[in-house]
């Protein structure tokens, strides 16, 4: 019964408490909130330098790990292709323009931006108080990404009124009169902390769950009298836990099998288009289930795309891809998005939500707080924003991510 992110700490509670020697940890932080990242983070650290335990941590998200990490290696291709000090490690991978996007943030705007020459390699800042040391030296300019503009003649194509929610009659309310609107082409990003209610919601907005009180209507009808048939066609639902979407024994049957049930023409060469849509195509005779944390994201969200929905609901969609799979899964769905699809997904993925939403709310307390367009969104927020915006607010407050910056 708990959130994605209450399990992982619970297994991480439970690894912990043996007292290893050697600690292994499997991209422990994919699923947690912004705040215990951090707060996981610094256990780690702890236990390191007061118990003596060697870490080894595989993950892609590194913003926060590789301050506190003494030795960075890098696979490709089933070999270690570099192993060494962290910053020699950022320089070889910058070496390689197809891996830059591995390097984060922090290290990625100074190297982008020529600030630091290879020779001082050593002095590449890896934290956002280190970062902020340097970048006070330079003059920064702020370059806005291209992105939806909201207009007046915004046509609502979900709407959520007073929703109240509780799992049984005398548990507390997860979600307490929330009230939300998405118009047609939006792509909303929902944050907030771990069993804050974020997946409970989107099981509310696709019917999954019915609010105790409150409506909820899609195109202007209510979620409860819709066909359970037509609103799957017309609104589709990635679950947090994609192994949830798999029936078949091979990524392709998989395809061919959904393509078929949703009576499309020639359902082989359908499941042959997704698969290459996705960048899939090695994997077709694979067992899904046997597939890696992020090639399962991948594939359950093949199979979610095949209704062609209308609207799409996403449950972090990016949690165990790495940053190359991630940069091509949001431009997939911005160009979807472009064709009218409208998102609606949950994530702990700020640099993603910053990058690719055209909205973003924050969930607390049971309801939706604040909702703007990214650049004022994360503005405003202290924890809840991009690492490039916590070095660079000082001097371009709406910074959002390194692309957009330069010195
Ligand atoms: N089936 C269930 N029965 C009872 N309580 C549940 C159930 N599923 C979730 N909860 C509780 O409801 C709250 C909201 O959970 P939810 O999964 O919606 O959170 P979330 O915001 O998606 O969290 P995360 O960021 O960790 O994924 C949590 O306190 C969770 O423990
Ligand atoms: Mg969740």
């Amino acid at each position: 019964d708990l959130s994605g992110g209450q399990k992982q700490l619970v297994n991480l509670a439970s690894v912990l408490i043996l007292q290893p020697d050697l600690l292994l940890l499997d991209e422990p932080t994919a699923q947690l909130d912004p705040i215990a990242t951090k707060e996981f983070i610094s256990l780690l650290q702890r236990v390191h330098d007061e118990l003596g335990i060697t870490v080894i941590i595989s993950e892609h998200q590194l913003d926060d790990i590789l301050p506190l990490s003494n030795q960075l290696w890098l696979m490709d291709g089933g070999e270690i292709t570099y192993q060494g000090p962290v910053a020699g490690g950022l320089a070889a991978i910058w070496a390689q323009p197809a891996l830059r996007e591995f390097v984060p943030d922090v290290p990625h705007v100074f190297l982008q931006n020529e600030l630091i020459a290879p020779a001082d390699i050593a002095a590449l800042p890896l934290t956002v108080v280190s970062g902020k040391q340097l970048i006070e030296r330079q003059q920064w300019q702020l370059t806005h990404a291209k992105r939806k503009i909201a207009t007046n003649d915004q046509v609502t194509i979900l709407q959520a009124k007073h929703v109240s929610f509780q799992y049984e009659k005398n548990d507390p309310y997860v979600l307490d009169q929330l009230n939300l609107e998405v118009h047609t082409g939006d792509w909303l990003a929902i944050v907030g902390k771990n069993g804050t209610g974020k997946s409970t919601l989107l099981k509310l907005l696709i019917g999954l769950l019915q609010p105790r009180h409150g409506a909820i209507k899609l195109q202007g009808k209510k979620i409860g009298k819709w066909a359970q048939a037509e609103l799957f066609k017309t609104v589709g639902y990635l679950s947090q836990t994609p192994s949830d979407h798999f029936s078949y024994d091979s990524v392709r049957q998989e395809f061919i099998e959904r393509a078929r049930q949703l009576k499309r023409v020639t359902p082989e060469q359908v499941a042959e288009e997704m698969l290459a849509k996705l960048g899939l195509q090695t994997l077709a005779e694979r067992n899904p289930q046997d597939a890696s944390g992020g090639e399962q994201q991948l594939i359950a969200l093949g199979i979610v795309l095949l209704a062609q929905p209308q609207l799409l609901l996403l449950d972090e969609p990016t949690k165990g891809l790495d940053p190359i799979r991630k940069r091509a899964l949001g431009e997939l769905l911005t160009r979807l998005q472009a064709e009218g699809l409208t998102l609606i997904m949950a994530s702990h993925d700020m640099a993603f939500s910053a990058r690719f939403a055209s909205q973003c709310a924050l969930l607390f307390d049971g309801t939706i707080v604040s909702e703007e367009e990214p650049y004022a969104f994360f503005a405003h927020n202290f924890f809840y924003t991009t690492t490039i915006n916590r070095m660079l607010r000082s001097q371009l407050p709406e910074a959002l991510n390194w692309e957009e910056v330069h010195a």
